[in-house]
């Protein structure tokens, strides 16, 4: 017995995981372990000595139940110890800043755009992206032979849809649906057939301004621009209109502003090139014949209509060279505004 124990003692003393102090308890404790051995070899004791001997396997058995308890407390501790120094969290560890989402710099621009013209009165409507050749062009007296309506320069659905070049279809939808006096305004997503470079994208952004009442002239539009521009490029800005063309408008105009940059005065600056003006926006008088597809009386009412690049206008206004960089959505661009 003493040499059980005596081995049993060693061998649970050494052991290290759990498995093996089960593998320990049934070769001790077992149905067929020693000491049960033992405790079954009763019998064969003589009479005399059965008393003692049973106290002694009793005992025995007692001492190893012992041992054992003690190595499974002590290995359950050491396991959790272990588990803790794993878990262990350095609160003075400097932590991870979450990145904020911003507003995309186009959004922005449209945001901006929009409050000029609520401010004085424009409500904002929208028009969708694929549009019927009608809207886009017919309705808007585009001659049928335009070069703008080639397959090469705009993007077919069908024969008769496509996806809008500019939101001035906007304008028919408007005239179709609302009673003058009509003063809305209409951002949204157009698309050309371009390969993109720095200047050029197959996917752009215009707003559309259309106002149409009785007696509405072509100061209204200077003055409404004027104010724009003013309001969007900076008070000291000047505006001025160079005659153009436009199928829907009549007399047509594109305004220039002065440079906000340079006012003019240097003649490398990368917002005007030296010029002192910037090209800003197209705009007109709407064509009678435009108002007519609305089945306005072209005696009584006249109208007044622009449209704007947005990407052009980010560009000069925040120095940015390259369009497509609006598109890429490379963090360290597009988290510089908001
Ligand atoms: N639709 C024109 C363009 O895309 C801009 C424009 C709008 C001009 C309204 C006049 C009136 O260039």
């Amino acid at each position: 017995m003493e040499k059980i124990f005596d081995e049993a003692k060693k061998l649970i003393g050494e052991a290290a995981t759990s498995e093996t102090i089960e593998e320990l308890r049934i070769r001790y404790l077992g149905k067929k372990g020693e000491v049960t051995a033992l405790l079954k070899s009763m019998g064969t004791i003589a009479e005399t000595e059965r008393k003692a001997f049973g106290m002694q396997v009793n005992k025995l058995k007692q001492d190893v139940e012992a041992l054992i308890e003690a190595k499974k407390g002590e290995l359950a501790g050491a396991g959790q110890s272990i588990r803790l120094a794993a878990e262990k969290i350095d609160v003075t560890e400097p932590g991870r800043v979450p990145v904020p989402g911003t507003k995309h710099m186009i959004t922005i621009t449209i945001d901006e755009i929009c409050a000029i013209f609520q401010n004085i009165g424009y409500s904002i409507t929208e028009g969708p992206e694929v549009e019927t050749v009608f809207n886009n062009f017919d309705g808007l007296n585009s001659a049928p032979n335009h070069p703008s309506r080639d397959m090469t320069d705009t993007f077919y659905i069908t024969e008769n849809t496509l996806l809008r070049t500019h939101t001035s279809p906007v304008q028919l939808r408007t005239l179709l649906s609302e009673k003058p006096p009509i003063k809305v305004l209409s951002p949204g997503r157009c698309f050309r057939v371009d390969t993109p470079d720095a200047t050029h994208s197959p996917m752009f952004h215009q707003v559309e301004g259309l106002l149409v009442d009785e007696g509405v002239t072509m100061a209204d539009l200077k003055g409404t621009l004027d104010l724009f521009a003013k309001r969007m490029f900076g008070d000291k800005v000047k505006t001025k209109f160079r005659p153009h063309f436009f199928p829907f408008t009549e007399p047509s105009a594109e305004m220039d502003v002065s440079c906000f940059l340079c006012d003019g005065t240097n003649p490398s600056c990368r917002v005007c090139r030296g010029s002192g003006w910037i090209e800003v926006l197209g705009c007109g008088m709407v064509h009678p014949n435009v108002l007519k597809v609305g089945g306005l009386d072209t005696d009584v009412y006249t109208g007044l209509a622009f449209g704007m690049g947005v990407e052009r206008i980010a560009m000069l206004k925040h120095g940015i060279d390259d369009i497509r960089l609006f598109y890429e959505n490379d963090v360290r661009f597009i988290g510089q505004f908001y």
